[in-house]
């Protein structure tokens, strides 16, 4: 094993679940394939919220509940959590798992993102946290709906911005179907950076982690 997979293992031991469900749901989704927030972004992720303790929080990609679950416990005092998600399968797993975790304080939301949130926007909701964790190649397309619903000093976490690494690679040397997500990759990073309205940080924590803070 070489430096940088033993850091990676080490970083994640600390990072582990105590919480004795989600660890169970972790493996579920392991053993299952189904992508959730790594333990160094749900660690990272944590943080932030406990700063932050936000009353509404919207997410983008629920899958099983996990990072839902998980930014409920950051709540402030009968906050709420919209959580989008386009797959029937994940929201009735979701559904389930809140049942079982005791969480009502999530509201789901089966649908496209790209057609939800103009909805949302119509509504007059506003949000203090948003986490971008669904279709990578959407980021950008619905950065202008995240900021429309996004309260003054609200922050986006948008996640696994890197592609693997993909990111830092000039076009024709990454392969040809993970083109299109490689421009659109790098064209939200460049609008959230030249967004005079966000304070954009990056950081090398899982596959890629933005936080942008909305300042105008
Ligand atoms: C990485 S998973 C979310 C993991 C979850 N946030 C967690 O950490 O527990 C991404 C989810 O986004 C959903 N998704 C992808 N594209 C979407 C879209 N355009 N609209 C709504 N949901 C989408 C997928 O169905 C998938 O469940």
């Amino acid at each position: 094993m070489n430096y940088d997979d033993k850091i990676k293992n080490f970083v994640d031991e600390k990072n582990r679940d105590y919480d004795l469900f989600l660890f169970e749901l972790r493996k579920f989704a392991g053993e299952n394939n189904i992508p959730i927030v790594s333990n160094e972004v749900a660690g990272f992720l944590s943080l932030i919220l406990d700063l932050k303790k936000p009353k509404k929080i919207l997410e983008l990609g629920c899958a099983v509940g996990y990072s839902s679950i998980l930014m409920s416990r950051f709540l402030d005092k009968n906050g709420i959590i919209f959580s989008i998600d386009i797959s029937e399968k994940m929201i009735e797993l979701a559904k389930k798992n809140f049942d079982l975790a005791k969480i009502t304080c999530v509201e789901l939301i089966k649908g496209d993102i790209k057609n939800v949130l103009p909805g949302l926007i119509l509504n007059g909701q506003k949000f203090d946290f948003i986490f971008m964790d669904c279709a990578k190649g959407q980021y950008v397309n619905i950065l202008p709906f995240c900021l429309d619903l996004l309260n003054l000093n609200g922050i986006i976490l948008a996640d696994d911005i890197f592609q693997n690494g993909n990111i830092l690679k000039k076009r024709l040397e990454v392969p040809r179907r993970q083109r299109t997500i490689y421009t659109r990759m790098n064209n939200f990073i460049n609008s959230i950076f030249e967004n005079k309205n966000l304070e954009s940080k990056i950081f090398n924590i899982g596959d890629g982690v933005i936080v942008s803070k909305k300042i105008l």
